[in-house]
């Protein structure tokens, strides 16, 4: 097994005596999407980062190695976050590997059932609160200001860094950075780790360029796009509704001193880009994660006015896209219906086949 701090330990805040915690996290897919490439067109290249595919399905398992390994190597009891749902997921996972305690505040009836699932299946203690987002990460820096507490949200620095170790694996694949790199933002970690990963790469020499990073928030939920906070931030992809994110300066720092953008999609486009590229290139991803896939079309479409247009990209142009979270995190957020039974013999079930 070789999970992040295995694979990138010269790059990451562990010492030889840090007891290590990992669930062989990270060295994720990076999926050429041909379909995808054909809606840019121009000979450009868009590839697909499935960080779906971590132990807890979940991109936050790359950070969540480091800091709860952190954590026992300072003698933490137990480790605390706030979450819409898969952050919780994964702390819980960590904190259960390491033998120490778990706390969750969630924000109550707006975390989806298989993180939550997830969370208990793992042994954390759940507390929900009548409130967002916002208010339970106010309340977890009020608890961990305790000492027997470590926070494991992205405002622990050992989680940026951890995550930061996706940049390092895409430029590894591609031989190199790609042009553009698009992914949802909701607190503004992921963004601000990516950045970071691409300059420490090309810093290290194992890239010779830096992409321009451009982040997407569902539009009622989009504070770093309308620079203010929203008090009652609301979107179907509940994983992103974050009306005052934490790393809002740095993220505006990595968008700006890349030449990215930040830009707003819909939730009727997140649930168009969920389908489509589920369908088109058999990749199931949460609402939130479709938010990159959703900024992306967008792009290509200058008659919706994007921040950035890929009118004027370079021709052959590499794209990647992060998708955080996988499908199966949050069923109901993708309606259908269980077709009724039919006879079972041949005729009937061609019948109903109807191809
Ligand atoms: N996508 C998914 C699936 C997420 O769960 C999150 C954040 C994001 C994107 C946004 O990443 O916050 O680094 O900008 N989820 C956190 C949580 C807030 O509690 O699970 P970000």
């Amino acid at each position: 097994m070789r999970g992040v701090i295995a694979r990138y330990r010269a790059y990451l805040p562990v010492t030889e005596t840090t007891p290590i915690v990992s669930l062989g996290e990270g060295s994720t897919p990076l999926i050429p999407c041909s379909r995808l490439s054909a809606r840019v067109g121009r000979g450009c290249e868009v590839f697909v980062k499935y960080e779906g595919l971590n132990p807890t399905c979940s991109f936050k398992d790359r950070g969540m190695t480091v800091a709860v390994s952190r954590a026992v190597e300072r003698g933490a009891a137990a480790v605390v976050c706030a979450s819409t749902g898969n952050t919780s997921a994964s702390a819980a996972a960590y904190a259960a590997r390491a033998g120490i305690r778990c706390a969750v505040i969630l924000p109550a009836g707006k975390i989806a059932r298989g993180k939550m699932v997830q969370a208990v299946a793992y042994g954390a203690k759940v507390v929900t609160i009548e409130g967002n987002f916002d208010a339970a990460l106010r309340i977890v820096r009020e608890l961990g200001r305790r000492p027997d507490f470590v926070v494991v949200n992205s405002v622990n620095p050992d989680r940026i860094a951890g995550q930061k170790t996706a940049a390092f694996e895409i430029v590894e694949e591609l031989g190199d950075a790609p042009d553009l790199h698009l992914l949802p933002v909701g607190n503004a970690g992921n963004i601000t780790a990516y950045w970071n990963g691409y300059r420490e790469y090309r810093e290290a020499g194992q890239s010779t360029i830096l992409p321009a990073m451009l982040g997407f928030q569902a539009a009622g939920a989009a504070p770093i796009f309308y620079k203010k906070i929203i008090e009652q931030p609301e979107t179907v992809a509940s994983a992103i509704r974050i009306g005052n994110p934490a790393s809002w300066k740095s993220a505006t720092d990595a968008i700006a001193a890349s030449g990215g953008a930040i830009d707003i999609v819909s939730d009727a486009e997140i649930i168009d880009a969920q389908r489509w590229l589920a369908s088109e290139e058999g990749i199931f991803v949460e609402p939130a994660s479709a938010a990159s896939i959703a900024g992306l079309f967008k792009c290509c479409s200058g008659a919706r006015g994007p921040a950035y247009s890929f009118d004027s990209i370079a021709e052959g142009s590499r794209i990647v896209c992060t998708v955080t979270g996988h499908g199966l995190k949050d069923p109901d957020a993708f309606p259908f219906s269980i077709p009724s039974a039919v006879a079972p013999n041949e005729s009937q079930v061609m019948r109903a086949i109807g191809f």
